[in-house]
């Protein structure tokens, strides 16, 4: 039995938020170079991809490459840049297929332009999808985001075309990159760290975490239904009381 029947179909997460963590280190517990656990990563990527889909999950984000990530050996680097183009190239009829949307949020403007045109096309081809958003979170980092935000927030209000009394943690949202997402209920990190690694630090703020030891490429289908089933025993209290959650169900 599929741990996806005992979800509960009415508190599904409806977005879940995952940082792929542990190509490395699957990697070298069997002797094999780091690029290698990258390749078996992007084999669960479609493996979670589909879970996620077929358990109803309207978005996904998936941090793919930080902003820190570029420090790599730049071998590393050029072997994720191509691994990045050699998937999405080989993935995106069957997405479009499956009514997956592909967006991406980081600083696309720092990829080498074939990574940069391959993920447009992509991008454009899935625009019509309508069952899951799949968000790849690549050359991103959360304080990148928000100076950016900040920096357009400032050049608003000097423009005039934003008011200074007007502006609210919605007007903060909308200059985020994320502007067209709900927060993430659930967010997942795999590879047995317990950090954010600069991830989506203010769309985070009442997200529920849920960290496992499992590397990512070892990660399935029957872990993320875990992960969904841990999420669906929490709490979420949003600054109030338990009896208070309790009347409002
Ligand atoms: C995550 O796995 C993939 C990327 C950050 C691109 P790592 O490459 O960080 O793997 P570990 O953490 O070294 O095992
Ligand atoms: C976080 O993984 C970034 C991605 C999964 C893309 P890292 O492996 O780069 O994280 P740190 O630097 O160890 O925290
Ligand atoms: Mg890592």
């Amino acid at each position: 039995m599929s741990l996806i029947d005992k979800l509960d179909h009415k508190r599904l997460p409806a977005h879940i938020a995952i940082i792929m963590d542990g190509n490395g280190r699957w990697a070298k517990t069997r002797g094999l170079d780091r690029s290698e656990g990258h390749k078996k990563g992007v084999e669960a990527i479609r493996r979670v991809v589909e879970a996620a889909s077929t358990a109803s999950i309207q978005y996904l984000t998936l941090y793919a490459f930080s902003t820190e990530n570029w420090r790599r050996p730049s071998d590393e680097v050029n072997g994720l840049m191509d691994l990045m183009v050699y998937a999405l190239t080989r993935e995106t009829a069957d997405l479009k297929k499956n009514g997956v949307r592909i967006i991406a949020i980081g600083n696309i403007e720092r990829l080498p332009d074939y990574v940069r045109e391959t993920l447009q096309e992509c991008i454009q081809e899935t625009a019509g999808g309508k069952r899951l958003t799949l968000v790849i979170a690549l050359s991103y980092s959360s304080k990148w985001e928000l100076t950016e935000a900040v920096k357009k927030i400032c050049n608003d209000v000097k423009s005039g075309t934003l008011q200074e009394e007007e502006i609210s943690e919605v007007t903060i949202d909308n200059y985020l990159s994320t502007h067209a997402l709900p927060d993430p209920d659930l967010l997942i990190r795999t590879g047995g760290e317990q950090r954010i690694s600069n991830f989506l630090l203010w769309q985070c703020a009442y997200t529920e975490f849920y960290f496992t030891d499992t590397f990512w490429p070892d990660f399935n289908d029957e872990e993320l239904y875990k992960a969904i089933l841990e999420f669906q025993k929490r709490e979420r209290r949003y600054g109030k009381i338990s009896e208070q959650i309790e009347y409002e169900q």
